[in-house]
């Protein structure tokens, strides 16, 4: 049986994206911002760290392809944003990095479309493994070198509704 053993509690998250939330806000100095949301994993992230912002926001949202778990994964968007984001300010929201192959695919590719600015905001950071260092602007957690699932992480698309975050055990 699967089970998760709580790593970060939902209040200890609620705090933390608040605490994000403050620092955005005073970052960007009353200017508009774009949040982007990679699906699924950040949907229940941005409800709670967009209403912690408080700045003229819009939010929108793409989806990529399945991680595997071979070495060699191409992460592609299956789903592409609604808006232009050209001469915008960007804030690229991701649930986890891991490898940083995600985000490093994503910010090339928003890059081309020629945002005013592109920061990255990301829940957890789990650097184990990493080879190339990765420029992420906010980071909620760093995570331990284990699986994580719940606040919109999943295990095999299970556990998203977990409202904490949790280590995956085998038992
Ligand atoms: P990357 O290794 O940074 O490219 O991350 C690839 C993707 O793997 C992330 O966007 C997540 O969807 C997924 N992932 C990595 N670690 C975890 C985890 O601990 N729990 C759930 N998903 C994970
Ligand atoms: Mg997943």
């Amino acid at each position: 049986m699967l089970y998760g053993k709580p790593l970060f509690t939902a209040v200890q998250i609620r705090k933390r994206v608040e605490e994000l939330g403050n620092q955005i806000t005073a970052d960007y100095n009353g200017e508009e911002l774009l949040i982007v949301g990679v699906l699924k994993g950040t949907y229940m992230l941005l409800a709670d760290l967009s209403r912690a912002i408080k700045l003229p926001i819009t939010v929108d949202f793409l989806a990529l392809t399945n991680p595997t778990n071979d070495e060699d994964y191409l992460p592609r968007i299956i789903t592409d944003l609604r808006e232009e984001i050209r001469n915008k300010n960007v804030l690229l929201v991701k649930d986890i990095v891991h490898k940083g192959e995600t985000v490093e695919y994503l910010r090339k590719s928003l890059l081309l479309r020629q945002p005013k600015s592109l920061k990255v905001c990301t829940l957890l950071n789990k650097v184990e493994g990493r080879k190339k260092a990765q420029q992420l602007d906010y980071i909620g957690f760093h995570a331990p070198d284990k699986f994580l699932v719940g606040y919109g992480l999943d295990y095999q698309d299970k556990y998203r509704n977990l409202p904490y975050l949790a280590t995956l055990e085998k038992k």
